[in-house]
């Protein structure tokens, strides 16, 4: 058939996307945020177009993409094992460095065994969709993370939500499906709210219950916890919850992610997680990365303990200035900016101003509770921060956000 016929009919698959146009109103309006084409970092500042923006819109908490002990290990790693593993896990994709990863990270994380996969996201799906499968069920908090909700998708299993970090209504879940095998799953730190899971009271009702619990520590790994454990060692449970995932492409300065568990349900994964069997396996110098910042996070805790003091500042601050920051209780801190266009100019405005944020508008959220995700590094000075919260009480008066 020839391609006109085609795109005549009605059940063209391409018409959507022909019809699709709310992002060329936002790039008409001059306002379009996404995809911006960074030329240089230094972790803290950023050069966009020739710009220097000081980034409070990233996930590298601990500063560690430009640390000298994780570039060098890097670099050794890549002239070793060479640029790329060209295969899975399962077959040729398997480095020393990747067993030993896992190693480390399993008692990191206060578990018997752990295993690395490509990205956090291929993570979740496998280590979900592996485990739960037909016939089964995945409560989920209200506001996880979307990898989280494509892997309970991709098991086959039925899907129940419950009320953003509310026990009962988790309960409430719990005794509706007593009958069936449950995985409870939650961000341990909510990656667009900034608020930490109840995991206490989490685990606590799936024993309770029968079920059993993931906690994705993406946001919590190296941020969370006395050691930088995570969530379950934040609240003095290490080893507390049956499962704890993480990923690298945050504090770990890397690309890839990791289950840890008990050591017959990582061997059962490492057997039948799809996500695993059938992607290529993290290069060697996104793995050397990650235990470079193993041994960083180790070595250097005034990285966290500035990490926590800078989120202190920076959420102070913005909350003097009038700016609701909502949940925020962590590095993450949103600042509250109604509806999609005027998020969007509040971005521009301080993108222009030289700091680089984050809009997080619907689907992500409901249409009238959009914001600017900030989320702060160890390694940004006071000074710059201070220049972040300049902007903001500039911008945020001009556009009406908070009170002149
Ligand atoms: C809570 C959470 N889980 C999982 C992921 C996926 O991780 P990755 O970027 O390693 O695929 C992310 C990253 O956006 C996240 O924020």
């Amino acid at each position: 058939m020839a391609t006109d016929e085609r795109t005549a009919l009605a059940t063209d698959l391409f018409d959507k996307c022909r019809r699709y146009t709310a992002a060329h109103e936002v790039m008409a309006a001059g306002l379009y945020p996404y995809f911006q084409p960074i030329e240089a970092s230094d972790d803290t500042e950023v050069v966009v177009r020739g710009e220097r923006k000081i980034m409070v819109g990233s996930n590298n908490y601990l500063g560690l993409t430009h640390h000298p002990h994780v570039l060098e290990s890097a670099r050794a790693a890549l002239y070793r094992y060479g640029s790329g593993c060209t295969g899975s896990r399962f077959l040729n994709g398997t480095l020393d460095l990747h067993e030993t990863l896992e190693r480390r990270l399993a008692g990191f994380m206060g578990h018997e065994s752990a295993l690395v996969f490509s990205t956090g996201y291929q993570t979740n799906l496998g280590a979900i969709a592996t485990l739960v499968g037909r016939g089964g069920v995945v409560a989920q908090d209200r506001l996880n993370h979307a990898s989280l909700i494509d892997g309970a998708t991709l098991s086959g299993g039925r899907t129940v939500r419950y009320a953003h970090c509310d026990p009962d209504s988790l309960r409430q879940v719990l005794a509706e499906n007593a009958e069936r095998g449950v995985l409870v799953v939650t961000d341990g730190v909510f990656s667009m709210e900034g608020d930490v899971a109840p995991l206490p009271a989490i685990a606590a009702l799936a024993a309770e219950y029968g079920a059993r619990v993931l906690v994705d520590d993406a946001h919590s790994v190296g941020v969370m916890g006395d050691r930088g454990g995570g969530t379950a060692q934040h609240f003095g449970m290490e080893g507390g919850v049956d499962l704890a995932m993480a990923t690298f492409s945050k504090s770990f300065a890397s690309i890839g992610g990791a289950l840890a568990g008990p050591e017959y349900v990582i061997h059962y994964l490492k057997h039948h997680a799809r996500s695993l069997i059938f992607s290529a396996s993290m290069p060697p110098s996104a793995v050397a990365t990650v235990l470079a910042c193993l041994d960083v996070v180790e070595q250097e805790p005034w990285r966290r303990e500035r990490l926590w003091a800078n989120a202190a500042y920076l959420r102070g601050g913005l909350q003097a200035l009038g700016f609701d920051t909502g949940l925020s209780a962590t590095p993450i801190i949103p600042v509250a900016t109604g509806r999609m266009m005027d998020t969007f100019a509040f971005w521009r405005a301080l993108f222009d101003a030289g700091v680089f944020t984050n809009p997080v508008t619907p689907p992500a959220v409901p249409e009238a509770e959009c914001r600017l995700r900030t989320s702060v590094m160890a390694t940004h000075t006071r000074e710059q921060l201070d220049a972040v919260l300049a902007a903001f009480g500039r911008v945020g008066r001009e556009l009406g956000i908070i009170a002149a």
